[in-house]
């Protein structure tokens, strides 16, 4: 017997739920060469969205490369990661004699090296210097490919960047380039995944940045609750295991219907009733939640070590009022003690950096991890008895 649900790695099929309409949404605009941006806090399904959109295309035709910007920390391995990403998803490496790599990259004025790594996957190295304008001119041309290949073979082309807010770490310019090459290039469809939500927002809504207005902004709310509901109780059925209704309303109310945590207490409430042979019920609920407490315990203490005082009293305050519309307001900060407005203000800044906490336009802060917010307020039931 396998537990039906599954949390930490992308997930299709049968462990996939809703998101018809977005499905639907991002499938056309990737046919219809539109570029877009993809946001939402981490752990929403955003790589798993595309990647499902990205076997549809296939399957019609469609060549889309991916890159996670996450596995290319630098702009040499950025420049090898994109050569991997284009040839492998818009040629492919299968049944290609050598001469054939020489050649799609040595129209480009690039040396492929060809490498096999432990697990046999293969993978392009340019073997580039890190001297910045020889890289800067090796990007470009490699930034070229995909407006290239849709031409030359006459194929709707998409090209997919996951954790894009990585790119000004790799390198501040990154994204001026990625704009220049891509903007000449209207019938590719340009995608750009990323979490921070503040910070990829800016990178494309304001005047001042180079991503400016580039892409049409795509956001992925929590999954509704009827909807995961359904889901959690099919589940469960699938496995011929049941699940009370108040368990399913506790579970979600917990999770707030948040992808990545509704899955994990889902998986760890259907252990529970598995080993015990019991119908899962509301107390099963808890039980599972006191386990993932545990379990993510070490990662929430290290994390609260390395905060200020004012950040962790932000995020006390915060998880007690299940967020703030007005947290400079005197009143606010007064209740909660949270001290000046422009501390407050800083405090804020780097809790939003490190996405502990998340605002939605205008102006409301919260905390998106559902289980952070329960162990914080495990934490202060402990602190006031
Ligand atoms: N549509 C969905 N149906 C069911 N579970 C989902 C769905 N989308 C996401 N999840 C859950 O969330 C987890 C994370 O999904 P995924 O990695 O696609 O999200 P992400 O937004 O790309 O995350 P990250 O911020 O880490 O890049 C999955 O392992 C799964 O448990
Ligand atoms: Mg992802």
């Amino acid at each position: 017997m396998e537990n039906p649900f599954r949390y930490g790695s992308i997930v299709t099929g049968e462990y996939f739920v809703d998101r018809e309409q977005e499905l639907a949404e991002l499938q056309l605009d990737m046919r219809s060469g539109q570029n877009v941006v993809l946001v939402s806090p981490r752990r929403f399904g955003k790589t798993s969205l595309v990647l499902i959109v990205a076997e549809r295309l296939r399957a019609q035709g469609v060549l889309v490369a991916y890159l996670d910007l996450l596995t290319t920390p630098s702009k040499a391995t950025f420049a090898n990661g994109l050569a991997t990403a284009l040839y492998r998803d818009l040629v492919g490496f299968k049944g290609r004699a050598w001469h054939k790599l020489q050649q799609f990259f040595g129209q480009k004025s690039l040396l492929p090296t060809l490498k096999v790594g432990p697990d046999g996957t293969p993978s392009i190295e340019l073997g580039l210097g890190e001297r910045s304008g020889e890289l800067d001119t090796a990007l470009a041309r490699l930034l070229e490919i995909p407006g290239q290949v849709a031409t030359d073979q006459k194929k709707r082309v998409a090209v997919v960047l996951d954790e894009f807010q990585e790119a000004r770490l790799i390198d501040d310019h990154l994204p001026t380039l990625i704009r220049s090459v891509w903007q000449m290039q209207p019938d590719v469809s340009h995608v750009f995944l990323g979490s921070q939500r503040h910070m990829m927002q800016r990178l494309f809504t304001d005047k001042s940045e180079p991503m400016y207005r580039m892409a049409k902004p795509m956001t992925l709310d929590a999954i509704p609750s009827d909807v995961f509901a359904t889901f959690i109780k099919g589940r469960f059925a699938a496995t011929g295991r049941e699940i009370t209704g108040a368990a399913v309303d506790r579970l979600l109310e917990i999770t707030s219907c948040h992808p990545h945590d509704t899955q994990e207490l889902a998986y760890f409430t259907w252990n529970l009733a598995f080993l015990e042979g019991v119908v899962a019920t509301q107390e099963t609920v808890e039980h599972a939640l006191d386990r993932v407490l545990r379990a993510e315990s070490a990662r929430y203490t290290e994390v609260w070590s390395r905060l200020t005082k004012t950040q962790r009293l932000v995020l006390l305050a915060l998880a007690t009022s299940g967020g703030a519309k007005a947290i400079y307001s005197e009143s606010y900060r007064q209740q909660y003690g949270l001290g000046a407005q422009s501390t407050v203000q800083s405090s804020l800044k780097g809790l939003r950096d490190t996405e502990l906490v998340d605002m939605i336009p205008p102006a409301k802060y919260w905390i998106p991890d559902p289980f952070l917010r329960a162990w914080l307020l495990r934490m202060t039931g402990a602190v006031t008895g």
